[in-house]
């Protein structure tokens, strides 16, 4: 059964481990997330939205001539953000925001990029959240997402089933999203689709045509 909490809305899941999250997701931060988060903005410039921004982890990654601006649904998450762009020096604009419906006028901006938040949004909320991020990209602008999905070997797999339900109780995430799977039925074109990390996390490219 649903409880109330995968019903849809992240924020209590995340009031609860805002506080906690870089220092229980620290070592996936140092051995895996870390070498990929580079590969996000890679030659991206312009006006760029980080949706999900969390603690704030891509921060260090953002292309020094770009304007990037950070939107997340918690305020907990928000101001572990705003604590790391503060010490980092940065000057990136962070804002609550519902990436289902941001307010930002349509073409708004060059590129949108969601590290770890489609495993977070509800199956029937990854195409509504892509055609939301196509809407406010410009034409042949693209949102490049990095997310987990299940492993097609055995033993992976298995740890993987162990990991699950705590990466359900404390992250509110599943392995199962496969936003890649919606980018067509959005609208987008699929122009990139390989894995990063294993066969578990996936790098995925969708361009407004
Ligand atoms: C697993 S964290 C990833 C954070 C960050 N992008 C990173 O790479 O470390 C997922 C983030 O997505 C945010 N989130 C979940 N649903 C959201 C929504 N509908 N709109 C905006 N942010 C959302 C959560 O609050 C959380 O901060």
């Amino acid at each position: 059964m649903a409880s109330a909490v995968t019903a849809g809305d992240a924020r209590p899941t995340y009031r609860r481990i805002a506080r906690f999250y870089d220092f229980l997701d620290g070592s996936f931060e140092r051995k895996r997330y870390a070498l990929i988060r580079g590969t996000l903005f890679a030659g991206l410039s312009g006006r760029i939205l980080d949706a999900g921004v969390g603690t704030g982890r891509n921060i260090p990654y953002y292309p020094a001539d770009a304007e990037v601006i950070g939107v997340d649904l918690s305020q907990a998450m928000l101001a572990q953000a705003r604590a790391r762009r503060d010490a980092l020096g940065s000057d990136a604009p962070l804002a609550a925001m519902d990436v289902l419906r941001t307010g930002f006028a349509d073409s708004s901006f060059d590129a949108v990029v969601a590290s770890f938040v489609f495993c977070v949004l509800r199956p029937n909320q990854q195409q509504a959240a892509l055609e939301e991020l196509g809407r406010i990209v410009r034409p042949g602008g693209e949102i490049r997402l990095l997310d987990y999905t299940w492993s097609k070997q055995l033993g992976r797999r298995l740890v993987m089933r162990m990991w699950a339900p705590w990466v359900r109780w404390a992250y509110g995430a599943g392995f199962d999203r496969e936003p890649h799977r919606h980018v067509e039925p959005a609208g987008l074109v699929l122009a990139e689709d390989r894995f990063l990390i294993d066969d578990v996390v996936r790098y995925v490219v969708a361009r407004r045509p």
